[in-house]
């Protein structure tokens, strides 16, 4: 009897709850997509799947429905665009300016920092951070890029003069990791001379685990992930990170107290005629900002966010401009005579204004860019209805993908 009363009562209350959002699942209804379940919705598509295959399913769905294509991953509806007009609308939207809950699987590594945070929060930490991100303050870490890229140079050629094959990827995200901890926390992990390995491996392994639990909505439930192996390895690599960046944020805290104020000063001259004579790190800015604005967690996130928004990115990048250039030879030859051109002699450090040289090679970035995107997917949360380019409109409250 009081099961039967139970299963009345869901089913009441499934009623209720189709009947009061009617609207949005009218025009759920009139997006095109896959077939979905109720719970699961249609996330039966990555059971089992790698992060490549993750990617794979992604491109079976934008290249075999129409968009934007409606997708339940599990209980959770998304709006999948692909139309850059689409993507222009949601990305500058002030009624999309919060990402999707699912950017809070990004807290074992990021904490709460900007890829995390939800506004107003969001726009207090950006509006503070604007300034460590300017093109000056880019231009003084040009002795750092110029002496990782050099070690990378070297080691890349030790393998080649090998011969055969090898996997040019590692080599290049343990550089851009060597350059990302140096701009960020101003410390030479020197992972490319095969220290500190153990800081690249935790990294890597938390952004494969975070990007398995946002495709897989079983994994959203903690104590679903509890129960998995993939918990413990995460709160393993977790420790690891945040107590090696954490240690160099109260060591550099506890220097800059220690500096006679004459130092201090000393290091903000620089900046009078706009430029820098020494690289502006991350933290060295972040520690300024405490106490009125950011605590010891804050100051934590973001750092931890640079570092984990930096160097994959960075390394994805770097790895398929390398394979356009393979795929490409008669390309490869404009770009090889472009540098050469820039750069007659065979060893040479680069400048910013070099950089605006390379006008050629530029454009070869920037089409791998289109064409390869690192972050493939974003995920923007809209918090009133708008219309799209051929769309019915997308009621708010519900979560838009672009
Ligand atoms: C080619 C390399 C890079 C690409 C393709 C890239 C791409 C992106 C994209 C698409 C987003 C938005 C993500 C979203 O909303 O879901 C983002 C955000 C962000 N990226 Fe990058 N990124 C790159 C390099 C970097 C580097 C080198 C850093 C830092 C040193 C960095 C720091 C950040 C931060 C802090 C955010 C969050 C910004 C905010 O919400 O205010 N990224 N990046």
């Amino acid at each position: 009897m009081i099961t039967l009363l139970l299963i009345a009562l869901i089913f009441v209350y499934y009623l209720y709850h189709l009947w009061t959002n009617r609207e949005f699942y009218r025009t759920a209804r009139k997006l095109p997509g896959p077939l979905a379940f109720p719970l699961i919705g249609s996330a039966y598509h990555f059971i089992g799947l790698s992060n490549e295959g993750i990617l794979k399913v992604l491109d079976y769905l934008t290249t075999t429905f129409s968009t934007p294509l409606g997708y339940w991953l599990g209980t959770k509806f998304f709006v999948l665009l692909t139309k850059p007009e689409d993507c222009q609308v949601v990305l500058t939207s002030p009624h999309c300016l919060n990402r999707d809950d699912v950017y809070d699987f990004t807290r074992s590594y990021a904490g709460d920092g900007l890829i995390a945070l939800k506004n107003p929060a969001w726009k207090e930490h950006r509006r503070f951070l604007n300034p460590c991100f300017s093109l000056k303050i880019l231009q003084s870490f040009m002795p750092i890029f110029n002496k990782e890229v050099q070690t990378m140079v070297e080691r890349l050629k030790l393998q080649a003069d090998k011969g055969g094959t090898f996997d040019m990827y590692k080599y290049i995200d343990a550089c851009t990791l060597d350059m990302v901890c140096q701009t960020t926390l101003g410390t030479e992990m020197n992972i490319q001379k095969n220290e500190n390995e153990e800081f690249l491996y935790a990294g890597n392994k938390l952004l494969e685990i975070m990007t398995h639990r946002i495709f897989k909505p079983w994994y959203h439930l903690d104590w679903v992930f509890r129960l998995t192996r993939m918990y413990h390895e995460q709160k393993r690599c977790s420790n690891i990170t945040y107590s090696f960046i954490g240690r160099i944020l109260q060591n550099k805290k506890r220097d800059m107290l220690n500096m006679p104020k004459a130092e201090r000063l000393a290091g903000e001259e620089d900046s009078k005629d706009g430029s820098f004579k020494s690289p502006q790190i991350f933290i060295d800015q972040l520690l300024k900002l405490e106490g009125s604005h950011f605590n010891d967690w804050d100051m934590l996130s973001e750092a931890s966010t640079i570092v984990a928004a930096g160097y994959e990115t960075s390394a994805l990048m770097i790895a398929y401009a390398i394979l356009m250039l393979a795929m490409f030879p008669e390309y490869q030859e404009r770009v090889f005579e472009e540098v050469k051109s820039v750069f007659p002699k065979k060893k040479f450090d680069i400048s910013y204004d070099d950089l605006n040289k390379l006008e050629f090679t530029e454009r070869v970035i920037k089409e791998t860019m289109r064409l390869f995107p690192a972050v493939p997917v974003m995920a923007r949360n809209a918090t009133q209805t708008f219309d799209l380019t051929n769309v019915p409109q997308i009621p708010g409250q519900k979560t838009l993908t672009a």
